[in-house]
């Protein structure tokens, strides 16, 4: 047993996935022999309640100047983020409002911000995107976030009306220093929103493939609200989302500062209810993780007996864990296909799948095409349509494994 990353109290693992490669460790041949691997588990901590992998990957080796994931490559995650940047607008109401975007990544969300002349500042320490973000007019600083910097922030621009943050914080180890860091930020009555896939979802889906190494944290409310109220803030609303197979948006504000929606006391109740912070409810989802690969492997391995072309759809950083927890290597799943141009020509982490150019897929369809972007599922298929009419099969994995008609 070893100490939590955000309380000290003991963490009880309850999933080991093995040796595991980054989750976005794209690489070419020349780079193999030195590729980087970790021991990758996850546990429930006894004392906070937060579910946190083992022995995190340092920021540093995730998030540097390669970095492979563009938000604007999903044109459904960003019409979610221009939606939200619309309904947040009505909160900058004070005389020059400023919003701040942890993680800000290629600017999406900013981008509406900053066309209406809004001050804003992104904080995105992989220095390609955030190259991507200056060069459409988003105002952003290559840095990890932290209490120091955002004491910078501060005296430099003020304090914020808003604080965004989309699937990032699950992302810092150093969550004390974060959010002391959003209660410096924020004006007295300044909200923090902030989205990561909802460790509900994710035991409800069996969607083991979260785990990977720049999801150090599976956040709940529970252990949520436990960490707030550490820094002097508190829940104000929980609006679950769709998007990324299930996440959920958190709205914070300084303590007492907005009396708190129904919405919060329902959330907590429900996660006790489901056992959230409990390690049997974990234990029963190790047992459905080992009967998914097991399910995965056998569907594979006799399409291989059939002689059928099976590829993966997407080269997702989520695939990573799937394909060397399963031990699925190019005998089984011959390439990835995948949009985002620096992963294409490259191999996949780990399993060392070759990645081909999504516009490739047709030329010629396999018989099977395993769905490993299944949180895009709707775009994915209404976009390859003519995959399934040319007789082609979908394999998804979540929440089972099964071939779709
Ligand atoms: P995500 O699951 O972390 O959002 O990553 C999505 C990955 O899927 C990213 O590598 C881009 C890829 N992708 C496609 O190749 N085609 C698509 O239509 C979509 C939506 C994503
Ligand atoms: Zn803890």
């Amino acid at each position: 047993m070893k100490q939590c990353l955000v309380c000290d109290a003991a963490v009880e693992t309850f999933l080991n996935l093995g040796r595991m490669p980054r989750g976005n460790g794209f690489l070419r041949p020349d780079q193999f022999a030195s590729e980087f691997f970790f021991e990758l588990s996850a546990g429930l901590c006894a004392g906070c309640g937060m579910v946190q992998v083992r022995n995190p990957v340092s920021p540093e080796r995730m998030f540097h100047a390669d970095y492979p994931f563009y938000t604007s490559t999903s044109a459904r995650m960003s019409e979610h983020f221009r939606r939200l940047a619309g309904e947040l607008r009505q909160w900058c109401r004070s005389a020059s409002p400023f919003v701040v975007d942890i993680g800000s990544n290629d600017g999406t969300f900013l981008s509406p911000f900053a066309a209406a002349g809004i001050r804003h500042l992104g904080i995105e320490p992989a220095a390609n995107v955030a190259r991507a973000a200056v060069e459409r007019g988003v105002r952003t600083l290559s840095q990890f976030m932290n209490e120091t910097l955002a004491r910078e922030v501060v005296a430099e621009n003020g304090q914020a009306d808003i604080v965004f943050s989309a699937n990032v914080l699950s992302h810092i180890p150093d969550l004390h220093s974060v959010f002391a860091g959003i209660k410096l930020l924020l004006k007295p009555q300044g909200v923090l929103v902030f989205e990561d896939p909802y460790l509900a979802d994710i035991v409800a889906k069996t969607a083991y493939d979260q785990i990977y190494d720049e999801h150090i944290y599976y956040f709940g409310a529970g252990a949520i609200s436990r960490l707030l109220a550490q820094h002097g803030l508190e829940l104000i609303d929980l609006i679950p989302q769709p998007v990324h197979g299930g996440s959920m948006r958190y709205w914070v504000g300084h303590r007492g500062a907005y009396p708190p929606a129904g919405s919060v006391a329902e959330r907590l109740a429900r996660e006790d209810e489901l056992k959230l912070g409990r390690l049997e409810t974990f234990e029963r989802f190790r047992e459905r993780v080992e009967r998914s690969r097991q399910a995965l492997r056998e569907l594979l391995e006799k399409l291989k007996a059939q002689s059928k072309r099976v590829v993966g759809y997407a080269a997702t950083a989520k695939s990573a864990t799937v394909l060397n927890y399963c031990g699925l290597g190019p005998d089984l799943i011959s390439c990835l296909y995948d949009k985002t141009p620096v992963k294409q020509g490259k191999y996949s982490p780990g399993a060392h799948l070759p990645v081909r150019p999504d516009r490739e897929f047709a030329n010629p369809y396999p018989d099977y095409a395993l769905l490993f972007a299944w949180n895009h599922a709707e775009e994915i298929f209404a976009k390859e349509g003519a995959f399934r009419e040319a007789g082609g099969r979908w394999i998804v994995f979540v929440p089972e494994v099964r071939i779709l008609d």
